[in-house]
């Protein structure tokens, strides 16, 4: 069964086919959240934003099946930030891409709510949750160089800047270099502790 987790102001549960149209409204959308994000050449018509929300909630759910762990929807729970429950983005671990570098964290926020602290709120969340497990000792996350939100709060959450490296054909498609992030278990917790 796939977990719900709480946090201050979030509620992070299970992603489901029937989130499809809020994904598409918050995220896909929206040129400024999807700048950065894969497929953002093919959310120019709204058939092209319904495929691509499809395709990320059936990419994030998947793992959940196979390994355990994956993307949940990221929902409001602290009525300030707007009506109780609705979809706001999603955060969660996608299947390790570099050979032991563990899982990939993975995330995006509507507009409306960046700025707030919102996503480093929820990522602290997931990894308090995976660090839970034993089998996991790192996890890892890629960006833009240019993301610095993103960059931003990969530091926030204690992630290391490790290196910089040519993934999912980055350099081929002129994006260059990606930084690599991760952060090791031990590390975390030890931090969390302090
Ligand atoms: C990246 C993203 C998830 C950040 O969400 P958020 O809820 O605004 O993040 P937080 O508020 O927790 O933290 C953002 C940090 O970046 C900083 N920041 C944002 N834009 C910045 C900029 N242009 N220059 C410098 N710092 C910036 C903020 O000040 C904040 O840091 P601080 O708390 O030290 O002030 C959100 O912008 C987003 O969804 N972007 C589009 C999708 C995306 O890029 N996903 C990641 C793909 S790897």
């Amino acid at each position: 069964m796939i977990p719900s987790l709480k946090t201050k102001r979030l509620t992070l549960r299970p992603l489901s086919i029937s989130d499809q149209d809020a994904m598409v409204d918050i995220i896909m959308s929206d040129m400024d959240v999807m700048y950065w994000l894969p497929y953002s050449d093919a959310v120019s018509t709204i058939e092209g934003q319904q495929e691509v929300a499809l395709g990320y909630i059936t990419d994030f759910i998947k793992p959940w099946n196979e390994l355990g762990f994956g993307v949940w929807a990221i929902c409001i729970r602290d009525t300030k930030l707007g009506t109780l429950g609705s979809f706001i983005g999603y955060c969660g671990f996608l299947p390790e891409q570099i050979k032991g570098a563990g899982p990939e964290i993975a995330y995006a926020m509507g507009k409306s709510w960046w700025g707030k602290g919102l996503v480093t709120e929820a990522l602290t969340a997931c990894l308090d949750w995976i660090f839970i497990k034993p089998e996991v000792i790192c996890v890892q996350a890629v960006t833009d160089m240019e993301n610095i939100a993103s960059r931003r709060v990969m530091e926030k959450i204690g992630m290391i800047h490790e290196k910089d490296v040519d993934l999912y054909d980055s350099v081929a498609k002129g994006n260059g270099l990606l930084p690599f992030y991760s952060i090791k278990r031990e590390f975390y917790l030890r931090k969390r502790e302090t």
